[in-house]
């Protein structure tokens, strides 16, 4: 008797440990913003997986993982300091490295959009259309912390008509890392009917950000249909087979094997940044994308609730941008893969709805999952 005593308790004791050993969360200041607002940063250790967060524009700073051999590296795009992402988010050139983005992510056609019968117009940031959320969207925001278990959650209030939008819209996001998991759980309320896609805009290179392109990455996109684009890169409203074109990621290929292929809609988006609609649907979290990098072994399987993802093959780094430790970020030098819901839904009523109205809940979750093989 007294030897299961000792045994359950022995146990007991190591399960609490395991559960405290799992991952540790800390937080330091990382800067000011010009106006002199403090940002704070947050750190998620788990073994030798390292997720930092800052409370600027919620961004992903650092995501450190290991490969094959064991060598860790960081492997998405950004800066040293908050100072850095502050000047790129005001810089016509915004890459939104590693942000939330908010209240809509991706294009709003027109910067308009009507909801009850009334017109909302938009602050026009792209080509005449408001491209993720605005230039004042949540990626130029700073975000209240909390420290949670395994995580933070962040917080912020996007006031009725902040950007055009309607409604007064609490939006949270949950950052937890678990093991090589790094999830994300959006959720928001609002007091007024109004629209929200919220999504994070990591740049990710397998290799090690500022390590060459990612024309070597092997994608897999668990999508049988994408949404063409126009000039403007506004969906027309169809929902195109990937079948026998470039689009097809239903198996692992490398992105740049077809990549300067002659079709009209690669040529449109200047490479990859298209919507690709899942096969997975129904709000359940699954498998939307796997990228591989077989010289590393690192793998990222991102798993999601929304019913799309933006993928993105960094078509618009040119090389004039200095990131961390003074890295260059050239043409394709990373990839964006956003879950989302389609861009444009509010001028498409036969999209997924983007709607939410007071009393209902925006809830989704997406996850980065890291491996090595
Ligand atoms: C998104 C868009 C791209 C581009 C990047 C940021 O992925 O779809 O067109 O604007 O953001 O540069």
């Amino acid at each position: 008797m007294l030897r299961v005593l000792i045994l359950s308790l022995v146990c007991f004791l190591m399960s609490v440990n395991l559960v405290e050993a799992k991952t540790t969360v800390s937080s330091q200041p990382f800067g000011k913003l010009p106006d002199g607002s403090a940002v704070e940063i947050f750190t998620l250790t788990s073994g030798a997986v390292e997720a930092r967060i800052m409370t600027y524009g919620g961004i992903l700073v650092s995501m450190k993982v290991p490969d094959r051999t064991g060598k860790v590296a960081d492997v998405v795009l950004g800066y040293d300091t908050a100072d850095g992402y502050f000047g790129n988010s005001n810089n016509p050139g915004t890459a939104y490295f590693g942000a939330l983005i908010g209240r809509y992510a991706n294009r709003i056609g027109g910067a308009t959009f009507s909801l009850d019968g009334k017109k909302y117009s938009l602050p026009a940031n792209n080509n005449g259309n408001t491209l993720h959320g605005g230039p004042h969207g949540y990626f130029n925001q700073v975000w209240k912390a909390k420290k949670i278990p395994n995580g933070v959650e962040l917080t912020y209030v996007s006031k009725d008509g902040e950007e055009g939008f309607p409604g007064n819209l609490t939006a949270t996001v949950r950052y937890t890392l678990l093991g090589a998991d790094l999830k994300m759980e959006y959720s928001a309320t609002t007091d007024k009917d109004t629209v929200v896609n919220l999504t994070n805009h990591s740049y990710f290179n397998l290799a090690g950000q500022g390590q060459g392109t990612i024309l070597q990455h092997q994608l897999t996109l668990n999508a049988s249909r994408f949404t063409p684009v126009d000039a403007g890169l506004i969906p027309t409203g169809e929902l195109k087979s990937v079948d026998g074109t470039p689009f097809d990621f239903r198996k692992a290929t490398a992105i740049g094997e077809r990549i300067d292929a002659d079709n009209e809609q690669l040529h449109l988006g200047k490479g990859y940044d298209h919507n690709w609609v899942l096969d997975n649907k129904g709000g359940k979290l699954s498998e939307a994308a796997v990228l591989y990098d077989p010289g590393s072994g690192r793998q990222l399987r991102v798993l999601t609730e929304e019913p799309a993802i933006q993928f993105y093959s960094g078509n618009f780094l040119d090389g004039s941008v200095k990131g961390k430790s003074g890295a260059t970020y050239a043409l394709h030098a990373a990839l964006c893969l956003e879950t989302q819901h389609y861009p444009d839904s509010p001028n498409h009523p036969d999209f997924p709805t983007t709607e939410l109205k007071p009393g209902g809940r925006y809830h989704t979750v997406t996850v980065f999952s890291f491996s090595s093989h």
